[in-house]
């Protein structure tokens, strides 16, 4: 192999950068060369690469976003469009791509592989830890603590002004952020897509709270699931049942941010044996990581099967509910 291509893709998440770094110094360490692909599959189709040098990827391992940029492409979605990338890439000598990012996008890379027949190897970029194969995502760590954060500011004037906080917290259609956030958080509640919510049953428990004379205040931590404006729905909903609370809606908030010290290691790590991988004959993979060891998983497994919330967290989760 003498050149190959990184692209980061979809919702950008922190820890990006040092993976870039993982696989572009990886690789230069072993005499290959290695095109940065601006915006993700859009960049892709257009031509815009250029060639990364170890001093590219200097200084980057502590910054949040993609120094490579991100987007979603729906061009790349049309088979036309997934060939004319592979010809660009053929015609500078390209011999594999990288891409870093969300189910929708490693599912897009095994297509592309699959038509082109130009080796892909994917790395888990997300907040929402919703990858199926792997049991953590460059990013997750981040969004949680960054999340907690902002939580714990929330609860002192929660506190101060005995109220209830809906927070919603992002995470797709799947509840991973929202249920290590409200672990983490100690909120009195978690809403989920995974497990109904009972508003009526809800309501009685914020009322018993708070003529118990203990829980005149509490964070209910929501996960945003599929429909836009739930949050504010909840909120209606406990109003007609007699509860006022307020609705913070974190947002992209939780994708920002300096990587942590989990991620950095996380995307390091990912990031160079990646490569190692693809020198081994490997293609078609994620390279993740399940019960602490780095391992690489089928990318057409994304498209077969989808990661369900842990069982036992969530069970976990609801006995600590109050
Ligand atoms: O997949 C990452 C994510 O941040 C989700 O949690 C969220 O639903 C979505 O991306 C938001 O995407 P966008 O920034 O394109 O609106």
């Amino acid at each position: 192999i003498r050149a190959i291509a990184v692209l980061t893709s979809g919702g950008d998440s922190p820890g990006m950068n040092p993976a870039i770094r993982g696989i572009v110094r990886s690789a230069l360490n072993r005499g290959i060369q290695v095109y940065g692909v601006q915006r993700g599959f859009a960049g892709l189709i257009q031509n815009d690469l250029e060639l990364l040098t170890s001093a590219s990827v200097s200084n980057i391992v502590q910054r949040g976003g993609t120094l490579l940029k991100s987007a979603r492409s729906l061009e790349f979605r049309q088979a036309e469009f997934r060939q004319k990338a592979a010809e660009q890439l053929a015609e500078r000598g390209i011999e594999a791509l990288f891409v870093i990012g969300g189910d929708g996008s490693l599912s897009g890379a095994h297509l592309f592989e699959a038509e082109t027949g130009i080796p892909v190897i994917g790395l888990p970029g997300t907040i929402d830890n919703d990858i199926f194969g792997t049991d953590d995502t460059i990013g997750f760590d981040t969004a949680v603590n960054t999340a907690l954060d902002a939580i714990d500011k929330i609860r002192d004037t929660a506190d101060s002004h005995e109220r209830h906080f809906l927070v919603e917290v992002m995470g797709r259609n799947s509840g991973f952020l929202a249920t290590h956030v409200g672990i983490a958080a100690g909120a009195e509640m978690i809403i989920v897509p995974e497990h109904p919510v009972d508003i009526a049953a809800l309501s009685e428990q914020l009322a018993l709270n708070r003529n118990s004379g203990q829980g005149s205040s509490g964070i209910i931590v929501v996960a945003e699931g599929n429909e836009a404006g739930l949050t504010y729905r909840l909120a209606e909903q406990l109003k007609q049942h007699g509860q006022s609370p307020h609705v913070c809606i974190l947002g992209h908030i939780q994708r920002g941010g300096i990587p942590s010290g989990h991620d950095r290691v996380l995307a390091s790590c990912l990031g160079a044996v990646s490569v190692e991988y693809l020198l081994a004959g490997y293609s078609d993979i994620l390279v993740g990581v399940q019960q602490g060891e780095v391992t690489d998983i089928p990318l057409d497994n994304l498209l077969r099967y989808r990661k369900g919330l842990d069982p036992e967290l969530l069970r976990i989760a609801l006995q600590l509910h109050r």
